[in-house]
């Protein structure tokens, strides 16, 4: 029988379980996956040294776990981040921010050796961007930044009553087909006023765990593509 996506969230939660360092620093990203994950850390009884969290939503309940939350400043790069997406291409980039979230998502992404990202099966497609692009914006920047985005081919919609927990708006850009994420991601970043844009393709994914009705299936990026790909970065 085919599950709901609660269940596949459910089981994706729990097969990310396996991805958790013995020791040492965990990044926790945000969402309703995030959320389950967490309470399955838990459940499960793991003990995490801790960790570094992407809102204050995360941290919230990892403290109320026994989880210590860390101040990033304080870090070194660490092992493994854990987060959830919009949607994900066979290139393990992917669009994030659905839950506002995508700046300090990004921030810890870019702190971590590798980036499980859980999703279920329908979080996976060929082209990015039937789900809306989120954009953060500093307040007094987003008719401006909404006009860039206007000119770019996309339908930017300000995110009603959603301020991020850095005290932000979010445009939901519409209507964009993503064919080239990198350099859409470069150009919307290069707007003056947006804070991040949801698209996570210079610092894609490592591993992604998606959930289908036969079980949790895994994909994982070839350490020669990435390191390919930076090395095109300079
Ligand atoms: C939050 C995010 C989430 O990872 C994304 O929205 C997926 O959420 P969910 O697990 O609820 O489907 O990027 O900013």
């Amino acid at each position: 029988m085919a599950k709901t996506q609660d269940e596949l969230k459910e089981m994706v939660a729990h097969k990310a379980l396996e991805f958790i360092p013995e020791h040492g620093i965990l990044g926790v990203g945000s969402g309703s996956t995030v959320v389950k994950f967490i309470k399955a850390i838990h459940e499960q009884g793991i003990k995490i040294d801790g960790a570094v969290s992407s809102s204050n939503a995360t941290t919230e309940l990892l403290r109320e776990i026994g989880v210590p939350v860390l101040d990033p400043n304080c870090c070194e790069p660490y092992e493994v981040y854990i987060d959830g997406a919009d949607e994900v291409n066979d290139n393990f980039e992917m669009i994030k921010g659905g839950g506002a979230c995508l700046t300090r998502e990004k921030i810890l992404a870019s702190m971590a050796k590798t980036f499980v990202c859980i999703v279920d099966q329908s979080k996976l497609v060929n082209t990015l961007g039937a789900f809306p692009l989120p954009v953060e914006v500093i307040p007094m920047a987003r008719e401006q930044v909404a006009r860039t985005l206007r000119a770019l081919g996309g339908d930017p919609v300000l995110r009603k009553g959603c301020i991020t927990d850095n005290g932000c708006e979010i445009l939901d850009v519409h209507g964009l087909a993503i064919s080239n994420p990198k350099e859409l991601e470069t150009k919307i970043n290069g707007i003056p006023g947006v804070v991040t844009v949801g698209l996570f393709a210079h610092r894609g994914a490592d591993v992604v765990l998606f959930a289908t009705d036969d079980g949790v299936k895994q994909k994982q990026v070839s350490r020669l593509h990435r390191y390919a790909d930076l090395s095109l970065m300079g």
